[in-house]
């Protein structure tokens, strides 16, 4: 249900950066001018500032610097039939509370935020650092209804995607690392964890979790993440807009959901595998199962799997594992 402030916000975008009256936003609301400076104030405790003149109106100065549902719901493209939004202040984990909505009976797709978690997870039950209200975690869940066969790829799928909207968003130039990690310059940025529930013969329900850092400061990671990791603000070289990255994210996901679904990801998923892949040649470690192997990457299968010729010069194939770059030789 859109609110005053959905409205007021919808408004100001349009125009931005020109103003807008207070009149002209009062009529459209149906409400008194001291009505909409009351809202306004609800904006500004919220993160907004607005320039304000008495014979132009108002505009945007500038936008909160954390999660506010109403600017992302009123920036969002995409909006499949059903979908709806939760953004909460703090959860364990998005992927948990998406899992538990799911359970409820909640229609999909939704996509759960979080500004902080206490319990963010990421693959082989690691912890994700989550105290940062700067970065996204969020969460897509899904009931898709198809044979399980066909998901070995659907976290690479997503994981592109993730990459192609990066590069368009904020000009950079991410890697994705096989199977779930996005980098830049060898460094992780974000984690994807996908987690199922599968029936006999096809998959019940699906979380797709991201976890991406975007604006928080290396200097509030423990040491040894601030020597393996990056937050994308790092890489521009100035912040980025949270709320507008936020639902930029949510339309790619939902629309890459669909597409997978359709088998229309095949069409583009080689030519982008090939675009943002940084294994391919590489020299590497893969630790599967507690054992260690070692090879250069020759490339990836159409299940998805990871294929690596060894040492002794032999073909192999991994569906799952853990990947550690060797340094390129200088
Ligand atoms: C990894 O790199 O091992 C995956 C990390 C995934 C982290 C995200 S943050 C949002 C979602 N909720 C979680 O608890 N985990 C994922």
């Amino acid at each position: 249900m859109p609110t005053a402030e959905h409205t007021i916000l919808r408004e100001l975008l349009a125009r931005d950066p020109h103003w807008v009256s207070g009149t002209a936003l009062a009529t459209k609301l149906g409400v008194s001018r001291v009505a909409v400076w009351q809202h306004m104030e609800k904006l500004r405790a919220a993160g907004f500032t607005f320039e304000a003149q008495r014979a132009r109106g108002y505009r945007i100065a500038a936008r909160p610097p954390t999660l506010y549902p109403p600017l992302i719901e009123t920036l969002l493209k995409v909006r499949p039939r059903n979908f709806s939004l939760l953004v909460l202040d703090e959860v364990d984990s998005t992927n948990d509370e998406a899992a538990r909505q799911l359970s409820a009976g909640r229609p999909t797709p939704f996509a759960v935020l979080a500004r902080r978690q206490t319990h963010g997870r990421g693959r082989f039950g690691r912890a994700w650092h989550s105290d940062s209200t700067a970065n996204l975690y969020a969460s897509f869940a899904f009931r898709p209804r198809v044979a399980p066969e066909r998901m070995p790829t659907f976290t690479l799928w997503m994981g592109l995607n993730v990459c192609e909207l990066l590069a368009k968003f904020a000009g950079v130039t991410p890697g994705i690392k096989w199977p779930n990690d996005i980098l830049f310059d060898g460094r992780k940025a974000g984690g994807m964890l996908t987690e199922a529930r599968v029936d006999a013969d096809q998959i019940r329900d699906l979380v797709f979790g991201l976890g991406l850092n975007v604006n928080s400061p290396a200097a509030g990671w423990p040491a040894d993440l601030a020597r393996r990791a990056v937050a994308l603000a790092a890489v521009t070289g100035a912040p980025l807009d949270l709320n507008r990255l936020a639902a930029a994210l949510v339309g790619r996901v939902l629309l890459a959901y669909e597409k997978f679904i359709d088998g229309a990801h095949l069409e583009t998923f080689a030519d982008l595998w090939h675009r943002y892949d940084v294994l391919r040649g590489r020299s590497i470690t893969l630790l599967e199962g507690g054992r260690r192997h070692h090879g250069i990457v020759t490339g990836l299968d159409d299940e998805g799997a990871l294929l690596l010729r060894d040492d002794q010069g032999k073909a192999r194939r991994f569906r799952a594992g853990e990947v550690t770059l060797e340094k390129a030789a200088s």
